[in-house]
């Protein structure tokens, strides 16, 4: 174990952990994707479902990882190996499901990364030209243009990889996130005080309960997963680097909060301004390309802010998809003996090639869709609302069947010398509460997919 520490990188304090972990959570995800899932899936109501989500479900999956990995003292793939083999099990396909999951995530994830560059290039020199929405729809139909930039954005996260942990991801998160609080705060005072403003605040924050539905559920599911960075893996590789004295506790309530913080910020940012320009929330991934840089056109020295938003969203996102390439990058370190530059490199050219689909599907490939979604939204969910909510499940049948809850309570209290108040809470919703609300969302669909097939079949 010594041996294993002194060799691998570590994080050069508690809090550049938690930095690094909450630069890994607060993403695209939170700017991006909260703000337009919110508007698709009926405002308040799925803000309610999410924030319960996040408690019930993501807090406790989050300490669960970050416990795994402490212990393994590896990449998500060898810690699932190390600990099952130790029970005589093998439960090494999970960590590489997580893979598998991250490889998807990353591939598209990178296309809006390169929209969020190609915006931050463009305010850097002079801002967007012409009207917001039009330029948006110009921009993502092109053929070639949105994946130079998916390009650009992989070749960005690549370079910061290969370097390795603790240097980059650490210091850039440092700063990184104070500042996007800061002007976060600064751009939604702005926006809560355009005209009609107030019809966005009460479809964000009055929940309609009879919008409710299976779907929103889902959809508020996968999107604790993909927000908090959980069930495939990322928050055992980082809490592999972390040494043996820090406080897991802490950590694993300090990043949601810090991550939930960021995504509310983001809604109040932009659904007020979406009804007052009298734009659909339900739009899609465009939603915030649209609504933004309206809003900075209607602010003073909405040029610089335009130009600071963009880039601290464009490090938002660089800081998760590092940490997406460092999962899939360590695995074939360690597992194949690889070295850093040809796993990072070669991983992140089969994903540049993946993501090129995903962009086409905004332009060209439009209208191939499979269950009425597009490539793009076919990988999200697959990824997002199947893959990711299967791998905390597993993770928790882990801890409680195979790894067990006394030793994940005994690396939680750091071997008893940390109190763990909250220690019958946690085990018992790993045990029932996140496994089963988990398997009911998932098995839901597919059971009214069947049952509806069934009636079809009968009375048709
Ligand atoms: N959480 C990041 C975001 O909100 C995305 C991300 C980074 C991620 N690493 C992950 C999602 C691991 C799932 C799993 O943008």
């Amino acid at each position: 174990m010594e041996d294993i520490e002194k060799t691998r990188g570590q994080w050069s304090s508690n809090l550049g952990f938690i930095l690094a972990a909450a630069g890994s959570a607060v993403g695209l995800g939170n700017i991006w994707k909260f703000p337009y899932l919110t508007g698709q899936n009926g405002g308040a109501a799925f803000v309610l479902v999410y924030l319960i989500a996040i408690f019930l479900i993501g807090v406790p999956i989050m300490l669960g990882e970050m416990s795994i990995g402490r212990n393994a003292q590896l990449n998500a793939i060898g810690a699932y190996r190390k600990l099952s083999k130790e029970k005589g099990k093998n439960w090494t396909w999970l960590g590489v499901m997580g893979v598998v999951a991250g490889f998807i995530i990353l591939s598209y994830y990178s296309v809006i990364g390169g929209w969020v560059t190609n915006y931050m290039v463009q305010y850097l020199t002079g801002g967007i030209e012409g009207q917001p929405s039009k330029y948006f729809e110009g921009f993502i139909s092109q053929n070639y243009m949105p994946i130079w930039w998916h390009f650009i954005f992989m070749g960005l996260t690549v370079l910061i990889v290969i370097r390795g942990v603790s240097g980059g991801i650490e210091k850039s998160s440092k700063i990184m996130l104070p500042a996007l609080f800061i002007l976060l705060i600064i751009i939604m005072v702005r926006s809560l005080t355009l005209p009609n403003a107030s019809l966005g605040v009460d479809y964000y924050i009055k929940p309609d309960f009879s919008k409710i539905t299976p779907e929103v559920i889902i959809a508020a599911l996968g999107q604790v997963f993909f927000s908090l960075s959980l069930g495939m893996g990322c928050m055992i590789t980082y809490g592999s680097y972390l040494s043996k004295q820090q406080n897991l506790q802490r950590s694993a309530i300090l990043v949601p909060s810090m991550d939930t913080l960021v995504a509310l910020l983001a809604g109040f940012v932009i659904l007020p301004a979406v009804f007052s320009f009298g734009l659909k929330p339900g739009q899609g991934p465009g939603l915030i390309f649209v609504t933004l840089p309206q809003v900075f056109l209607e602010m003073p020295f909405g040029a610089v802010f335009g130009t600071l938003f963009f880039i601290l969203i464009f490090f938002a996102a660089i800081t998760s998809s590092i940490s997406l390439l460092e999962v899939i990058a360590s695995y074939f370190i360690d597992q194949f003996k690889w070295s850093r530059r040809k796993a990072v490199i070669s991983m992140a050219f089969f994903m540049f090639l993946l993501g090129i689909p995903c962009s086409l599907s905004f332009g060209c490939m439009g209208n191939y869709k499979v269950f009425d979604k597009t490539f793009f939204d076919c990988l999200d969910y697959l990824a997002s609302n199947i893959m990711l909510p299967l791998g905390g499940f597993f993770m928790c049948l882990f801890i409680s069947e195979i790894w067990g809850l006394a030793a994940a309570n005994q690396e939680i209290s750091n071997n008893g010398s940390i109190p763990f108040k909250s220690k019958k809470m946690f085990d018992f919703m790993i045990k029932w509460v996140s496994p089963m609300a988990v398997f009911i969302i998932l098995v839901d669909p597919f059971a009214q997919y069947i049952a509806e097939k069934i009636l079809h079949y009968y009375y048709l």
